[in-house]
């Protein structure tokens, strides 16, 4: 069979390469992909993004099943589109979509089911908002109601930083439509985790858990960004933390869609803060895989992907087994200078081909790619052309293993300007070592 994954990010090159193993699968088919995906053999992109477009495309290929990898299309309501075209899709419906497109929908959604997140109050009038932080302590968070592109969540450490945040947002309309209505939530103290199940409706499925990293520099420090690296088990999770999450967060999202009228199907993401007292909360839901989350998780994973989806899309997902290498998997991103802000473009990208050249064991690590493009193919050029650019991707008998080995590739990687950070899986490392 035929498939379509949508995107063109590092989770998009994880979930292409992995259906690609599939002995069923005949062609990848990536939209609108990148140069991971191009030389990727098996893969091929196709350089249209319009929903109208890829409806087209899907008929015209017999395409077997499409996957969605980030969420603008989800909230656009390419998977009613699709549906209605008689194709077949993994993913939310369009309303189903509003628990990561609209926060404000998700925290009266978990208000309502009895799910624990951080108590908060929603805002379009500036000087209620105002009003409101004037009886908080600091730290406060404030976050755009809509999607913002990681842009949309201000961790304010001071009032004054909280007041700046809500002007930014309501009065200067610096995030537009997205941030016309904000949320003021309490701050969680923790350890942030990555949750991600698929789910047929009814029928869940839970991947491997993973952990995140968020802020661009060591250490937690400097600005968020869209995640700089992840790790996959993520130990803190224990057995009996991974059955009070399924019974307080996940069951009771799915149930609660089902109950509401909207079946949720697709994977959901749910970010969570693990408190101190081992109280679990949800910060945010998103209704896709994460990235870099998905490249570790892709690494560890055993059983074909292919197989699990068409479970998925025939509801069939309790009748499925999912099998995953017990090993841990490390992805370490290099993003280019600038980055989370505008990023610096087309510089050329060394050592790749010298890499995977001189491999002598492939099944050990993978270079996922995401913002870069082909450049001039007599010289065999790959030139970067967004934020993060790649996401080195490796097994390893534990943590620390994954971690050197992961790093030992990314250093032979170079081009002008790369940001990467040095401490991805360290806190893994604490948790392991307890
Ligand atoms: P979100 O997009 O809602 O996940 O927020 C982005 C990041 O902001 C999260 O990954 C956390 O690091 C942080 N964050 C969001 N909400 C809270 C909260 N209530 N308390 C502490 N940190 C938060
Ligand atoms: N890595 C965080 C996200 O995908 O939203």
């Amino acid at each position: 069979m035929k498939l379509l994954v949508i995107g063109s990010g590092g989770r998009e090159h994880a979930l292409a390469w992995k259906l690609n193993q599939s002995p069923r699968v005949r062609k990848v088919y990536v939209a609108p992909g990148n140069a991971g995906t191009a030389l990727e053999p098996g893969l091929e992109n196709i350089p249209f993004t319009a929903l109208s477009d890829l409806v087209v495309f899907a008929q015209k290929e017999n395409i077997a099943l499409t996957i969605v990898g980030p969420e603008s299309p989800l909230a656009d309501g390419i998977v009613d589109i699709f549906r209605t075209a008689g194709l077949k899709i993994f993913g939310p419906t369009k309303k189903a979509a509003q628990l990561e497109a609209s926060k404000i929908f998700s925290k009266t959604f978990m208000q309502r089911h009895g799910i624990p997140t951080a108590a908060y109050a929603s805002f379009d009038n500036p000087s209620e908002a105002h009003h409101y932080i004037e009886q908080k302590e600091a730290p406060i968070i404030i976050k755009a109601n809509g999607l913002a592109a990681g842009k949309g969540v201000v961790i304010a450490t001071t009032r004054a930083e909280a007041h700046e945040a809500i002007d930014t947002m309501l009065i200067e309309n610096k995030l537009g439509e997205a941030g016309t209505q904000i949320l003021v939530e309490d701050y969680l103290e923790g350890e942030e985790a990555s949750f991600i199940v698929m789910s047929d409706g009814r029928n869940v499925l839970p991947l491997a858990t993973s952990q995140d990293h968020k802020r661009l520099l060591d250490n937690d420090q400097g600005p968020n960004t869209g995640g700089m690296g992840a790790y996959s088990p993520a130990q803190i999770i224990s057995p009996t933390l991974h059955a009070k999450i399924m019974r307080e967060i996940i069951t009771p999202t799915i149930q609660g869609m089902a109950r509401d009228g909207e079946l949720y199907t697709g994977f959901l993401y749910a970010g969570l803060m693990i408190t101190p007292q081992g109280e679990v909360k949800v910060l945010e839901f998103n209704c896709r895989m994460g990235d870099p989350e998905t490249q570790p998780i892709m690494l560890r994973l055993k059983t074909d992907l292919a197989i699990l989806l068409e479970h998925a899309v025939n509801q069939t997902l309790d009748k499925v087994e999912i099998e995953w290498d017990r090993r841990t998997a490390l992805g370490v991103v290099m993003a280019a200078e600038g980055y989370p802000g505008v990023p610096r473009k087309n510089d050329v990208i060394t050592g790749l081909t010298e890499i995977m050249t001189n491999q002598t064991s492939p099944d050990e690590f993978h270079i996922f790619h995401s913002g870069t493009v082909l450049g001039d193919q007599d010289k065999n050029e790959i030139l970067t052309a967004g934020g993060r650019v790649l996401c080195v991707t490796a097994l390893g008998e534990n943590i620390k293993l994954a971690h050197h080995r992961a790093y030992d590739i990314a250093s032979r990687i170079h081009f002008e300007g790369c940001q990467m950070r040095h401490d991805i899986g360290h806190k893994g490392m604490e948790n392991y070592d307890r």
